[in-house]
């Protein structure tokens, strides 16, 4: 009996949600989708963004500060909703964290994109860090030895995003600048990877570059579909029936987080509703 309440205590504890903005928004969308009676805090580190472009010791301390910070809000479980930060710091994160949960983004993608296209040509759109660590290159290359893996670094659609630019003919004409190398070098990709959670933001201006037939893959539903069995597994399913509570935080701008995560999330926020942090 006092096990069984100990265990619904631990089940009503929030699964911790970070990214370096609003990208990881995508990834809480699909957890809030699969697992609607748990609660979640989310956290943007919105004063440091972009991870993209900074140094992996940078970025790794980071994702340890901003972990740390909702591992003191009481968190059952990590996603790091951010390509970046789980290429660079997953298994430091697992090793600080242990015995909590850690779940990344780049494995549950790699699967996605093996099982839309068994050995297929994958284009993997990423930012700077992930791109120069290989990490979709390897995971993929881990599960699928006949698959081919082209890596491309995309750092603008971060801001675009970041901007709300997300369709329409600025954010057509960048994606299709940077897919022109991959074009003149002959790369027919079957399969586009979202190998950062700010790109499914930008899913219609990469369809209208790459043209349809094309697989456009993204983690978002694997992580979720992940982070439910790993849940299970613990025995740290919320037994509530009611919906899971949303807190949502970031290391600076309120305002401009609201306003574009509030698209993102399909429900009006203001600034009152983003508590800023300090990490
Ligand atoms: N959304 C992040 C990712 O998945 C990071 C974007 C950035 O801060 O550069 O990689």
């Amino acid at each position: 009996m006092i096990g069984d309440s100990n265990g619904a205590a631990a089940g009503r504890r929030p699964i911790g949600v970070f990214d370096s903005g609003v990208g990881g928004l995508t990834v809480l969308e699909a957890l809030r989708e699969r697992l609607p009676h748990e609660h979640l805090v989310y956290l943007g580190d919105t004063a440091r963004l972009p991870y993209g472009t900074k140094s992996p010791a940078s970025i790794s301390r980071y994702a340890c500060q901003a972990a740390m910070a909702l591992q003191e809000r009481g968190i059952k479980m990590l996603v790091v909703a951010c390509n970046t930060a789980s290429s660079v710091a997953l298994d430091a994160l697992g090793k600080r964290l242990a015995p909590l949960p850690v779940i990344g983004v780049v494995e549950p993608g790699a699967a996605a994109a093996v099982s839309a296209r068994p050995g297929g040509t994958h284009l993997v759109l990423a930012t700077e860090a992930t791109v120069r660590l290989g990490a979709y290159f390897k995971a993929i290359g881990e599960r699928d030895r006949e698959a081919r893996v082209h890596e491309l670094a995309c750092e603008m659609l971060v801001a675009l995003a970041e901007e709300g630019w997300t369709d329409g003919p600025i954010a057509e004409s960048i994606v299709a600048r940077y897919l022109q190398p991959v074009r003149d070098s002959g790369v027919d990709p079957d399969c586009v990877i979202l190998g950062c959670t700010h790109f499914p933001l930008l899913a219609k201006a990469i369809v209208a570059a790459v043209g349809a037939g094309v697989a456009i893959v993204d983690s978002a539903g694997t992580t979720a579909a992940v982070a439910a069995h790993r849940l299970a597994e613990a025995g740290l399913l919320n037994e509530s029936n009611e919906r899971g509570g949303l807190t949502l935080l970031a290391t600076d701008g309120a305002t401009r987080f609201a306003r574009v995560g509030g698209r993102f999330l399909g429900q009006r926020l203001d600034a009152c509703d983003i508590e800023i942090v300090d990490l």
